[in-house]
């Protein structure tokens, strides 16, 4: 693609758009002592990549970001959308300079509809704080990414965001209804209606939730909303071996029970999230993996019975002592254990790979990463969403050599791949292709569904300016 550089009269008339304010630049930043928070623009949670913006816009509305997409949509000026900065898939990065444009001050909730069970609100509105604001009237918004309390649902919908509970209520996209979006060419739409249903043509929303930012800047969301469940119980359950913890985990579901979470810690996981967090734990010798396993709902006696029809499957497995968890401080532990992994991990120098399978294909797949991690000599730390069939495969560098980190480890981690789509799944579940999976994502995706991809980019976005270099 052929961009163009910005000039001093483009950023003229982007400070008649957004207001002096909300231009940044490097210079900018300097005198005002915020180069590091300017820089910050340049990364998200991808390993250590790092982009210069050449420009950062924080617009106010819809509106704003429509006339901004004009202006570069003429000049040919690349324009990368960003929610919280927290993707893990690259996808936020600046990779051809430009415009990164900043959602956070689209950070309303505009409305909650108690009637219908919906909300509308802004995309830089954090997740946890949504769900938290729905809770006070008695309503829930499941999909609960691990960075919850940072990222935004802008973020969120680009990638459709899982989190352990995507296992029992889905992910971001289950629950999108409707979505404002400016197109790349400035235009303001609404994808859809208000409704529980629509049989009215192609599904706009459908295609834009999971685009990562390459078809459309998402202004406003209209979301529906469940009853909050007033009950859960967690269990924490050790294995004495890592394959028959994956393999339990359909059998859970085969036993009729749809747990709220049901996630698998390989035992090093567990070890080193509890140290990132300075909490005493010791997990015994013999112990080889953990799941967490969340139940929840209206009915605390129907919880129970449930809880044993879990432990009446996991009779059938090598387990040692089953923790209940029976307070509330005692389940924020174990999942703030469980949601700090990844923060543990990324302690380490780390590549990940956000593999999924159909969940009965669990065991292979994990037996299959250490069989080829083991061959190509890497430690490998493995945890996920089991129930969902979704192991995030953190390959950690160790002594591994420039040459192996930077190219040899192309070779294994296509094997990784390949198996995922042997055993009928596929290369990301949750974190998106971005910049860092796009080398990989052919293993997944047949040349006939790349080419309709890059025809339907097209359609939106014929001077390729928004978020270029991702996807494909
Ligand atoms: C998780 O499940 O913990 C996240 O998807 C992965 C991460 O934050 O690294
Ligand atoms: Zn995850």
């Amino acid at each position: 693609m052929n961009f163009n550089a910005l000039t001093p009269e483009i950023i003229v008339a982007l400070e008649a758009i957004v207001g002096p304010a909300h231009v940044l630049t490097a210079q900018r930043a300097e005198a005002t002592a915020t180069a590091d928070a300017y820089a910050d623009y340049g990364r998200d949670h991808t390993e250590d990549l790092y982009f210069a913006p050449d420009v950062v816009l924080r617009p106010a509305d819809a509106e704003e970001i429509s006339q901004i997409m004009r202006l570069c949509h003429a000049h040919r000026i690349p324009v990368t959308p960003r929610g919280a900065g927290t993707g893990l898939s690259g996808g936020a990065l600046p990779i051809e300079h430009g415009v990164v444009l900043s959602t956070e001050r689209l950070n309303k909730i505009i409305q909650i509809d108690e009637r219908n069970l919906q909300a509308t609100v802004e995309p830089g509105v954090v997740n946890e704080a949504f769900q938290n604001a729905v809770k006070e009237v008695g309503l829930f918004y499941p999909p609960d990414p691990a960075s919850k309390g940072s990222c935004f649902l802008g973020g969120n919908l680009a990638h459709s965001s899982g989190g352990p509970k995507a296992v029992k209520y889905g992910t971001t996209r289950d629950y999108v209804l409707n979505l404002q979006v400016v197109l790349p060419t400035g235009e303001i739409i609404w994808t859809a209606a208000n409704t529980l249903k629509n049989s009215t043509g192609y599904n706009l929303t459908q295609l834009m939730v999971g685009s990562e930012g390459t078809l459309g800047i998402i202004t406003k969301v209209v979301f529906r909303l469940l009853p909050y469940p007033q009950h859960n119980i967690l269990m924490l359950v050790p294995f004495r071996q890592e394959a028959q913890a994956a393999e339990a985990v359909s059998a859970v579901f085969r036993a009729g029970i749809i747990p709220s979470g049901m996630e698998f810690m390989e035992r090093i996981a567990m070890e080193w999230s509890a140290r990132y967090l300075g909490i005493a734990l010791t997990v015994p010798d013999d112990v080889r993996a953990h799941l967490l396993i969340e139940l929840d709902g209206q009915d605390l006696d129907q919880l129970y019975k449930e809880a044993e029809q879990v432990y009446a499957v996991l009779e059938g497995y090598d387990v040692g002592e089953i923790l209940l968890a029976d307070t509330a401080a005692q389940k924020d532990e174990l999942w703030r254990i469980r949601r700090n992994i990844g923060n543990s991990v990324k302690a380490a120098v780390y590549k990940e790979e956000d593999t999924v399978v159909p969940r009965a294909e669990l065991p292979a797949l994990l037996k299959g990463v250490k069989e080829i991690s083991t061959r190509y000599g890497f430690q490998t730390v493995c945890y996920g969403h089991a129930g969902d069939g979704n192991l995030h495969v953190n390959i950690i560098r160790g002594n591994l050599s420039d040459e192996m980190w930077n190219v040899g480890l192309r070779q294994p981690i296509t094997e990784i791949f390949e198996l995922c789509v042997k055993l009928g799944g596929t290369i990301s579940g949750e974190h998106g292709i971005g910049l860092v999976q796009k080398g990989y994502i052919g293993i997944a995706l047949a040349e006939t569904n790349l080419n309709l991809m890059r025809g339907i980019k097209n359609v939106f976005d014929p001077n390729g300016i928004l978020n270029p270099g991702k996807i494909f």
